[in-house]
């Protein structure tokens, strides 16, 4: 069963969407075994975002994801790594369809609301930087 990071950020929590995107992931189908509101600290998202050190959005990406406080989750289920992705639409709001969060509810790049780990690798680093060991909950969810 696949694990992926998700994080509902700042813009996103400022917004009020909280609600709707944990709903969304939940109608799909997917169980929530880890979840956290917090301020995401500087070096914490320094290291989340590394591959994108030399990226000259960098320091805007860690201004915005430590502006305020954001919502951090750990998504289980079948194939959830590219079906989250899916859900969350294209990074830039501009190519993301309606019906996925980003082309419901954004329109830039800079504020695009939600993250989701790209690759099997990813997931495990980011899980890892977010959260320990015992933090998530292992239970039955019954269909
Ligand atoms: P995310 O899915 O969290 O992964 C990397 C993030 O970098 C991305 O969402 C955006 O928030 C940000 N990002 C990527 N490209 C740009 C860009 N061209 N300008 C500003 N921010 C960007």
């Amino acid at each position: 069963m696949e694990e992926t990071y998700v994080m509902v950020k700042p813009d996103g929590v400022q917004r009020g969407l909280v609600g709707e995107i944990i709903s969304r992931i939940e109608r799909r189908g997917f169980k929530i075994v880890a979840l956290r509101m917090n301020f995401i600290d500087e070096d914490t998202a320094k290291e989340h975002y590394a591959e994108h050190k030399e990226k000259p959005f960098f320091d805007s990406l860690i201004a915005y994801v430590t502006s305020g406080p954001s919502v951090s989750m750990i998504v289980q289920g079948k194939n959830a790594i590219s079906i989250m992705r899916t859900i969350n639409g294209a990074t830039n709001p501009v190519d993301a369809s309606p019906g996925t969060i980003r082309g419901d509810f954004a329109i830039e790049t800079g504020r695009n609301i939600v993250h989701a780990s790209d690759s099997q690798e990813a997931a495990r680093r980011e899980i890892s930087i977010h959260f320990g060991e015992k933090e998530s909950v292992d239970y039955r969810k019954i269909d």
